[in-house]
Formats: C-alpha cells, structure tokens, sequence
C-alpha cells in the first residue's frame, strides 16, 4: 500500500530543498508543466499531492485566482504554508490521496495539477475519476509521472513489469516507494477517464540545472526522467445529451 504520510521528516525536508532548486524537480518537471499549463490568470486551480508548495507559489504568481492544495505529509504542508504564507487565496488540506476527494464539489476547477504524484498511490484510477468530477468541462488536468523507461533502465527486468518498487531517494539516504507502470497503462487509464490527451512532452532539464548539477543536467538530455500530460475534460456532445432525453 501507498502511505500519505511517506514523505514526512528527513524525506520531506531533502525533498522541498530539491523542489527549491533541485535538476529534476524544480529545472526538468516543473517547467515542463508550467508552458503546457500557459496562461493560467484567473484560474481557480487544484494542486494534488502539492508537497511544499512550490507550484502554489508559481500559480499564483502567474495570476491563478485561488490554489487549493492537498497533500499527505504534515511536514510539507507547514512548507507550503511557509512557502505560500498568508494568502487569502490559498487553501491547504490534509488528505490521503487514497482515499475519494468529497470535500470537493463538482465542476469546481478550471485546472487540476498532479505533479509527480499519482505513482505513489495505489488507487490511481479513483484519484483520476475524482478530478473528471472536480473539473468543470473544458477545463485541464496536467499530470507528470516518472517516465516508464526511466524505470526500466533504473530497475531492469521486465519492461512491463507493473510493481511497487522501493527507490533511493537523491542523496537524502532515504527510501520511497511508488508503482511503476508501462506506457500503455500510464495513457489508457487516463484515456479511461474520458479526458481527452491534447499534448505529451518528455521534459528535459533547462538550461538553469546546468549550473546546479552539470552532471544531472546531461542525464536528463539522454535518457528520459519523467512524461508530462495535458489532458482536457470535453463538454458533453450534444449528441449525447439527445440519447439520454
Ligand atoms: C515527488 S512529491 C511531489 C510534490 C509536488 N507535487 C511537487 O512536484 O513539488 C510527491 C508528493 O505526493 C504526496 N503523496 C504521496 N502519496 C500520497 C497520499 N497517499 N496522499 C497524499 N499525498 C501523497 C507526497 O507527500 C509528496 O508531497
């Protein structure tokens, strides 16, 4: 089983000094999801699993309307609530991503982001039909996960193989754990959902991880890290709606 709370402690402080200025994280993920979130002024925006709230931060600075963030882990939501301080915009949950979001009503967001989450939890295919209902029709879901030949050179074996696996997390000496998943898996259970696929990028690190780890910057021009999706939720086709009079 996933944990909420797996990225409490000496885990969630190394992580939000990686979220900071980390290659992978804040010059490979982060803004790989923000061009394909564009403009995002006034957008009432849900961030799941948000860790330490560097992406509330960047939303917001953007000009998104209102964040709502919901996480697990106790210690990275006093980060987030450090790192967002007292913005009226800004509202912070505790919650096990395992579990369905109800305290969220339909229709409620313009953007959902899930950023290097959704391969942690178990119940992966919840979590999405939970943020099909939270998203009102038109609106955007972008989700980055850990790139599945990354995994398959990291751990080997099977390419398809689909278990939980415990990695090294950086230099933190610590461990975390999350599902790997084939592409095929990784697109249809999204596809399942409804949402519709508008744009698929296999980020690598930009030019300002080049002065923070030469080394990793290179990695991530040569083998992929991670895969990040703009999804959109359609508005119902008429046609439909007839079928259903
Ligand atoms: C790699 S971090 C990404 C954090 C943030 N999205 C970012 O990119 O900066 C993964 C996050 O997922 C959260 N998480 C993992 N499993 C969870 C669960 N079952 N419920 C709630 N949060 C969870 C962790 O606590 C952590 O904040």
């Amino acid at each position: 089983m996933s944990d909420s709370t797996a990225y409490e402690g000496a885990l969630a402080d190394y992580f939000a000094g990686n979220a900071t200025d980390g290659p992978y994280n804040a010059h490979t993920d982060r803004p790989a999801m923000l061009a394909l979130a564009g403009d995002v002024r006034g957008l009432r925006v849900l961030d799941v699993g948000c860790g330490a709230g560097h992406y509330i931060a960047e939303l917001r600075a953007r000009g998104a309307a209102e964040v709502v963030g919901v996480e697990g882990s106790a210690t990275l939501l006093d980060h987030a609530r450090d790192r967002t301080g007292a913005d009226p915009a800004v509202t912070l949950h505790r919650h096990d991503l395992e579990e369905p979001l109800t305290f969220l009503p339909d229709d409620s967001f313009d953007l959902c982001v899930v950023a290097l989450v959704h391969h942690h939890l178990d119940a992966r295919r919840e979590l999405l039909a939970e943020l099909h209902r939270v998203l009102r029709p038109g609106g955007t879901l972008l989700l980055s996960t850990v790139h599945p030949t990354a995994d398959w050179v990291w751990h080997g074996g099977s390419y398809f193989d689909e278990d939980r696996v415990v990695t090294r997390f950086g230099d933190s000496g610590t461990t975390n754990s999350y599902r790997r998943m084939t592409m095929q898996t990784f697109l249809n259970e999204l596809l399942d959902t409804g949402l519709v696929l508008e744009r698929l990028v296999e980020p690598r690190a930009t030019e300002a991880a080049r002065q923070v780890d030469e080394a990793r910057y290179r990695k991530t021009h040569q083998t992929p890290f991670f895969v990040a999706v703009r999804m959109r939720k359609v508005q119902e086709k008429p046609w439909v709606e007839e079928g259903r009079a």
